[in-house]
């Protein structure tokens, strides 16, 4: 294995999208930002020079980070982030993980211009589990505002409102032609017969999207670096935070096809962008890039479409990637993850929007949760998260009348190596929501879902613990449940929490803190010297 070296300078560039331009904070001057390549067990040293007058973390979306917790990025979570001039070592090594992840920002709403691909190639010799495509592409989804994003947050923390929604969605950091600004989009060459495979990221901040390809179906091998029984769909699915790799056979002989994205929200509250974003496959020979070739992607409510999708994920678990889900439980937990309302004084509207799991609206730290737990300082959290929520009502059913929500840094301790069950329940709190959960730290396996409220009796019944689906990050469908299993083998801190962003900064985050072991094996090295301070 190596050692890959990797310098990011976080700096501004005007960019110009849907014919205006705006400074927007990149890494080196790209848009999207560099792709990191590396293969499964290679140690990966990314040195990150913050030139911009904003503090800046970079996490690494879906990287285990075994024992190596202080490389994960989260601001205020793992690390303080890097104020203007400061600079950062990330230093991590990739263990038993192939495919494809991403890295974006962990701080404010940077992560809108901050993200890129990780690629991990398997180890040397090792073929993929599908037939070797011809070529490979990464094809990051995100969203574009108009207006400087920070000050978009900013106003909506005024008011106590919803942020604006964004303007255009993007396909590698291009939306195509749209609002009358006919820009191209991003294009990709294709030969007829042959098979490409597609890494497929989500980086937008706060939208579910529908990704299909005019014309060509898709054959979806891995999720969240994780391989999958293949299976053939004509729409994938995809929450933000989530990647998906997929094959695609140009079986045509010739033309023009519409790479496109739109938003899924079965029970939208608020307004949701609803441009498509475009790009073009085109086959050699044509010369324009402009798709002539479109296909209806399904209106934004499809959930059926979703449903489906989502219930055809099954973990490859074939003799050399065994699905190693855990039979026996250590913590059984139920957490509820909704939106609620509290007063707020400061708020023109006299009220604030906010969300939580368990009733608790998380409040940062000024400090780092790893730093407070690695050295023992008191009064930053507490570790008395409810493993179950505090009152019990009808999650799905009508909502109660009280939708205020308690506030505090409060984790859940995990011991070392125990197993843990988290059933994640949605609730119809102002209103029911998909929401995408990132567990950070660990891979977790799906073994459940249903729509209602989760049944301890007979849900578990119908448990899949013999295939499901491995990844990072788990929509928890609008109304309904998912349930979740992992083994609590990675010592340190670990965020959970919402990866629609607006979500993320109303509340609907919590950490996990995985105790000490006590040989060398099963703990937390000391942080690097370069740690940035708060
Ligand atoms: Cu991709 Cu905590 O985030």
């Amino acid at each position: 294995c190596l050692v890959r070296h990797y310098k990011f300078n976080v700096v501004m560039r005007k960019v110009t999208r849907l014919c205006s331009s705006k400074p927007i904070v990149t890494i080196n001057g790209k848009f999207p930002g560099p792709t990191i390549y590396a293969r499964e067990d290679d140690t990966v040293l990314v040195k990150v020079v913050n030139h911009v007058p904003y503090n800046v973390s970079i996490h690494w979306h879906g990287i285990r980070q075994l024992r190596t917790g202080w490389a994960d990025g989260p601001a205020y979570i793992t690390q303080c982030p890097l104020q203007t001039g400061q600079s950062y070592v990330y230093n991590f090594t990739i263990t038993g993980q192939r495919g494809t992840l991403w890295w974006h920002a962990h701080i404010l709403w940077l992560r809108a211009t901050l993200y890129g691909a990780v690629v991990i190639l398997p180890k040397l010799g090792v073929p993929y589990p599908f037939p070797t495509p011809h070529k490979e592409l990464v094809l990051i989804l995100g969203e574009w505002w108009k207006s400087d994003v920070e000050a978009v947050v900013n106003e909506a923390a005024k008011s106590g409102l919803a942020p604006n929604v964004s303007d255009a969605h993007t396909i590698n950091g291009h939306p195509g032609p749209v609002h009358g600004c006919l820009t191209r989009g991003f294009s990709m060459p294709v030969q007829p017969g042959k098979t490409y495979l597609l890494r497929i990221i989500n980086a937008a901040l706060n939208e579910d999207l529908f990704f299909k390809v005019a014309g060509h179906n898709l054959t979806v091998v891995e999720v969240d670096a994780a391989y999958t029984k293949p299976f053939i769909t004509d729409t994938i699915v995809i929450a933000p935070g989530q990647t998906t790799n997929a094959l695609l056979t140009a079986d045509l002989k010739s033309g023009k096809y519409a790479i496109s994205a739109s938003p899924f929200m079965d029970t939208p509250i608020v307004a949701v962008d609803n441009v498509t974003a475009t790009a073009t496959l085109h086959y050699t020979g044509t010369i324009s890039t402009t798709p002539t070739s479109f296909t209806g992607l399904p209106p934004q409510n499809a959930t059926l479409i979703a449903t489906k999708f989502t219930n055809s994920l099954r973990s490859l678990n074939s003799k050399q990637y065994p699905a190693r889900v855990s039979l026996e439980v250590d913590h059984s937990l139920l957490f509820t993850v909704g939106l609620g309302v509290n007063r707020c004084k400061t708020c023109s509207s006299g009220n604030q929007l906010v969300a939580d799991i368990n009733n608790v609206t998380f409040v940062m730290p000024t400090i780092s949760l790893l730093q407070a737990h690695y050295f023992n300082i008191d009064g930053v959290f507490t570790d008395d998260f409810p493993a179950n929520p505090p009152i019990r009502y009808d999650y799905t059913g009508k909502q109660p009348s009280n939708m205020q929500t308690t506030k505090g840094t409060r984790l859940y301790r995990l011991a070392y190596n125990s197993t843990v069950q988290l059933v994640l329940q949605d609730t119809a709190m102002i209103a029911p929501e998909n929401h995408p959960v990132h567990l950070h730290g660990f891979n977790f396996f799906v073994v459940g879902s249903g729509l209602g409220n989760f049944n301890h009796k007979k849900d578990p019944e119908k448990f899949n613990l013999v295939d499901p689906v491995e990844r990072n990050t788990v929509g928890v469908p609008s109304g309904g449940w998912v349930a979740i299993r992992f083994r609590a083998d990675n010592p340190g801190v670990w965020f959970m929490h919402c990866h629609l962003e607006v979500h993320t900064t109303w509340g609907l985050k919590m950490a996990f803190v995985v105790d000490n072991g006590r040989g060398p094996e099963e703990s937390l090295l000391p942080p690097p010297s370069d740690l940035p301070k708060c």
